[in-house]
């Protein structure tokens, strides 16, 4: 459907529903079943209650409790109804295509991650959504920005159709702040590290998988060379800064783009390093792939300084204290697992 239809469409059937007027937080999730939104919607379940929160994707996952919708947020008229239906006050749009998938079939990603966008902007506009949240990525910089410590305001040109449609989507969100009024908040989420979940598609996922690998005793096949520095994040780290800048005061809010956020920055050298302080013998083999010239095209390490002015942000964890807990965490699990099977 054009978006210029859309619009009518939606004030028509707005005109029937019974939105309240005395607005309870009522949160939907796309990407809900993804490696960032499985782990975001149990923390937004406990915050806000299992009701309160709506979580969605394409698939449900197996072990998920609490309210799923199957939705394909390329589908206008299937997120309207959703939100129609429950009373949305706020959206966590997450549903994309990450870094290397998305160089796979390159005009499918910017389809699905541009589509997805402009339903959530549209529909958040038409029903005054309080609040949006759109992450962003590092993977804006392209191969000219400065490696280390790359600007908040360097100029964004990215190499990867990935890194291209969140530059997009940080000048709409920007675009639907200035025009509408549209509360859209984002972060440039570096590489996000956690034990919860498996990342689907990008170029930091080797620094979750070479955790497996560790705590299964097996030697780890990298796909990136030895010196690719990334910046990085602790999933703890990344859902608090999430969180933290969505409960920010508005008027701290002086980045309408999307914040740089830095949590640690390690190569893979680095990573196997702080593995062996706890498995000595972990053996990582080197085999780079087309991720390797992605990560070259990204900056090694991030200034964070707007997002620590405006919000306070702080990171907690450091590539030993992440090492340490992803080690004892991931134990656990495959205990769990073999004790049930
Ligand atoms: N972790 C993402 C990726 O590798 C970057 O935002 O695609």
């Amino acid at each position: 459907m054009s978006y210029f239809l859309m619009p009518l469409l939606l004030l028509d059937k707005l005109k029937n529903s019974k939105i309240n007027f005395i607005k309870m937080t009522k949160i939907l999730i796309t990407g809900a079943s993804g490696q960032l939104g499985s782990v975001l919607t149990k923390k937004l379940q406990d915050k806000y209650g299992v009701d309160n929160v709506i979580a969605s994707d394409l698939r449900i996952n197996p072990s998920f409790n609490g309210c799923f919708e199957v939705l394909d947020a390329t589908d206008f008229d299937a997120l309207s109804e959703i939100v129609l239906k429950f009373e949305i006050t706020q959206i966590y749009h997450l549903a994309a295509i990450l870094s290397a998938n998305g160089e796979k079939i390159p005009l499918n990603t910017w389809d699905i991650n541009m589509k997805s966008l402009f339903n959530v902007l549209e529909v958040s506009r038409l029903t005054n959504i309080d609040k949006v949240f759109f992450p962003s990525s590092i993977a804006v910089y392209g191969n000219d920005a400065p490696k280390t410590e790359t600007p908040q305001d360097y100029v964004v040109a990215p190499s990867t159709v990935y890194g291209i449609s969140k530059v997009a989507g940080e000048n709409w969100a920007h675009y639907y702040y200035e025009r509408y009024g549209l509360d859209i908040r984002s972060i440039r989420y570096p590489g996000v590290i956690g034990h919860q979940s498996l990342p689907g598609g990008g170029t930091t996922d080797y620094a979750i998988d070479i955790f497996h690998k560790a705590v299964k005793n097996e030697v780890f096949e990298c796909f990136l060379e030895a010196t690719a520095t990334l910046p990085m994040i602790y999933m703890d780290d990344t859902i608090r800064a999430t969180i933290e800048l969505m409960e920010a005061p508005k008027e701290n809010i002086t980045v309408r783009t999307s914040y740089n956020l830095s949590g640690m920055s390690f190569s893979p050298e680095q990573l196997t390093q702080s593995i062996q302080k706890i498995y000595p013998d972990f053996k990582i083999v080197y085999k780079p792939d087309f991720r390797q010239k992605i990560a070259e095209s990204w900056p090694s390490s991030i200034d964070d300084s707007s997002a620590r002015s405006d919000w306070n942000w702080k990171p907690q964890f450091d590539i030993d204290a992440m090492a340490s807990v992803m080690i004892e965490e991931l134990k656990l699990k495959y205990i769990t697992e073999l004790k049930i099977s």
